[in-house]
């Protein structure tokens, strides 16, 4: 071989090399970044004038609006899990079926079931670091205590800096008490009831009926459950307000002021080094913000108009702001597809002590967080940025949903999802770049729970989305609200559906009458679509079920036991 030919051929490899290595580095970061509670008025660029939220705002104008964007339901846990996993909760047992609709308990069995495959797994089949901060809610031990089998380290993330439940207004100090919002009477009924055995006995000993012994003995195996009950909800801070680094809790109690901070801080240092790696990421930064307990760091304290709750969404447009400068600074931008969204509306019964308004707006829409089917539960902000992709400034008011981030994801990282799961999620990246103007959903189920409440309809001509609702909520009367939050089935079921159109009346406030143009087509294609949705779902066990969602001591986790109390070098 002469000198030239093997310096030609050396080139030729460099330069192969280059666009290979190039291509491997091109493939996009990938940035998911999740409010809690968060409502659709909450947000300058969706309409608000007295919050500020510039950060948010530029990430808008510099991708794509999508303002008819939609969450599968009105609450976080099973919103969550559609989220990562590309699918309605109903398909992988997370949506509630009685009652409590949200996982309570850190030490609990009711979470994402490993067999998903979550959209931080989509992308590490292909190289990427994934890492999980913030809230999960989504389970930590599925069949033993110790297996993580439901934690975020088994479910695609390399890391995990965050807490395993929600926050909670109990991880406050000024004593307000969730159980207590929900059955303000909760305590009174246990006296009650505890008393109905008690009263009794004392009187059957008082007419010589009963030893003394007997009637303390049973008094006191009586008193077990009821001291029990009461013992954890008001230890329900020590139980569930924990920070964990990957499987190690390193901040108990967590302390809420600064928490941004810290999240901010992770999330940078991951990016940082997934950067220097030279290894494309993704990031699932899951925002305590705004969830009650509403805390923030000192410089955002009265800084707002509107109270903590504003003091909470400003300082999380800051951290937005943070991410946002750390792929500036890190010449990433333009490499990176940015997702901002909410898990639900904003939450309307949601008061402090002295009754100041602790939730959300959702501007013109109907109802809220927990409220079922209506919009304000369901409709939240949702922002795409990917320079490059998506023209800036782009806005859609097609339907869009939360899940179909799965699917982004899947584009973007060249992964390929399982052929014999069922996804619900479509691809918009046409819809964003303009490439259609019609939405991929030419349906949207809209659950409370395990059940249909309303349906979005999409046809695929004209420029109208309509919606059918089965089941309103059980409003007060003369309110749009319930006591702290509305039932699923409790819902009021409307002997005849109704049906609005949401694209001029997005306020659900007048159905159409029946004598509306294609009426009844309508509602035939809607219920028809109702039955073969149904009839794809494969029937899996439900996380939901009292066994799986009750407390278990001998699983709780607790630093320093039994003082159940740490706090984190690297922060102290
Ligand atoms: C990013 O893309 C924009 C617009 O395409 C371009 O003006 C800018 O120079 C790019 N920045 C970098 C660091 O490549
Ligand atoms: C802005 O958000 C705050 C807090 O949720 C709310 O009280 C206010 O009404 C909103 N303003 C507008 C114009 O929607
Ligand atoms: C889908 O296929 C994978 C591997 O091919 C398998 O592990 C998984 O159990 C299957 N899932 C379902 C729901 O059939």
């Amino acid at each position: 071989m002469t000198p030239v030919c093997q310096v030609t051929i050396l080139l030729f490899t460099l330069c192969l090399r280059r666009i290979w290595c190039s291509n491997g580095a091109s493939r996009p970061n990938i940035v998911l970044m999740l409010a809690d509670d968060l409502g659709y008025g909450d947000i300058g660029c969706y309409g608000n004038t007295t919050l500020r939220t510039p950060n948010i705002d530029k990430l808008a104008q510099e991708g794509a609006k999508m303002t008819q964007h939609l969450t599968t339901a009105s609450v976080c846990t099973p919103s969550r899990a559609a989220l990562l996993t590309g699918r309605y909760g109903i398909r992988s047992g997370m949506v509630p079926i009685g009652i409590v609709r949200v996982n309570l308990f850190a030490a609990s069995t009711c979470g994402l079931p490993p067999s998903e495959v979550t959209l931080a797994e989509l992308a590490k089949q292909v190289g990427y670091n994934t890492a999980a901060i913030g809230k999960w809610h989504l389970g930590l031990h599925e069949e033993r205590y110790g297996d993580f089998k439901t934690h975020p380290l088994n479910q695609g993330f390399d890391r995990f800096y965050g807490f395993p439940g929600t926050n909670m207004k109990d991880f406050g100090d000024e004593g307000d008490r969730v159980i207590l919002d929900l059955r303000p009477t909760w305590y009174a009924q246990l006296i009650t009831l505890w008393l109905c055995v008690v009263i009794p006995l004392a009187c059957m000993y008082k007419a010589k009926f009963a030893s003394l012994p007997f009637v303390i003995a049973v008094s006191l195996v009586w008193s077990i459950p009821f001291v029990t009950v009461y013992w954890t909800l008001e230890n329900f801070k020590t139980l569930n307000s924990m920070l964990y680094r990957d499987r190690e809790i390193v901040e108990q109690p967590i302390r809420l002021p600064g928490l941004t901070h810290r999240l901010v801080e992770e999330s940078v240092e991951f990016m940082e080094e997934s950067a220097k790696e030279e290894k494309p990421f993704l990031l699932y930064l899951a925002w305590s913000h705004t969830h009650t307990f509403l805390a923030t760091a000192r410089e955002f304290e009265g800084k707002s108009k509107h109270g903590r709750y504003g003091d909470a969404v400003e300082e999380l447009d800051w951290g937005v702001g943070r991410i946002l400068e750390a792929l500036d600074r890190l010449n990433i931008k333009n490499n990176t597809l940015v997702y901002f969204t909410s898990d639900n509306g904003g939450h309307l019964e949601e008061k402090g002590l002295n009754g100041e308004v602790d939730g959300g707006c959702n501007g013109i829409l109907l109802g809220g967080k927990t409220h079922g089917g209506v919009d304000g539960g369901i409709r939240v902000p949702g922002i795409v940025r990917w320079p490059g992709h998506i023209p800036k400034n782009t806005i859609t008011d097609e339907p869009t949903s939360l899940m179909d981030f799965y699917n982004m994801v899947g584009m973007a990282t060249g992964a390929t999802p399982l052929k014999n799961v069922t996804l619900d999620g479509e691809n918009i990246l046409p819809l964003l770049n303009g490439m259609t103007n019609v939405s991929p959903h030419e349906f949207l189920f809209h659950y409370c729970g395990d059940e249909i409440h309303a349906v979005r309809c999409r046809p695929k001509t004209g420029f109208k989305t309509y919606k059918l609702v089965y089941k309103m909520p059980d409003y007060l009367p003369g309110t749009n609200q319930c006591i702290f939050v509305c039932g699923c089935h409790s819902a009021r079921v409307l002997e005849k559906p109704l049906l609005f159109d949401v694209t001029s009346d997005p306020g659900e406030r007048s159905p159409l009458p029946s004598s509306y143009p294609g009426y009844s087509d309508i509602i035939e294609a809607i219920n028809k679509a109702v039955a073969t949705h149904k009839s794809s779902i494969v029937p899996v066990e439900s996380q939901f079920t009292a066994r799986k969602l009750i407390w278990r001591p001998h699983w709780q986790d607790c630093c320093n036991f039994p003082k159940c109390s740490c706090s984190d070098p690297k922060y102290a």
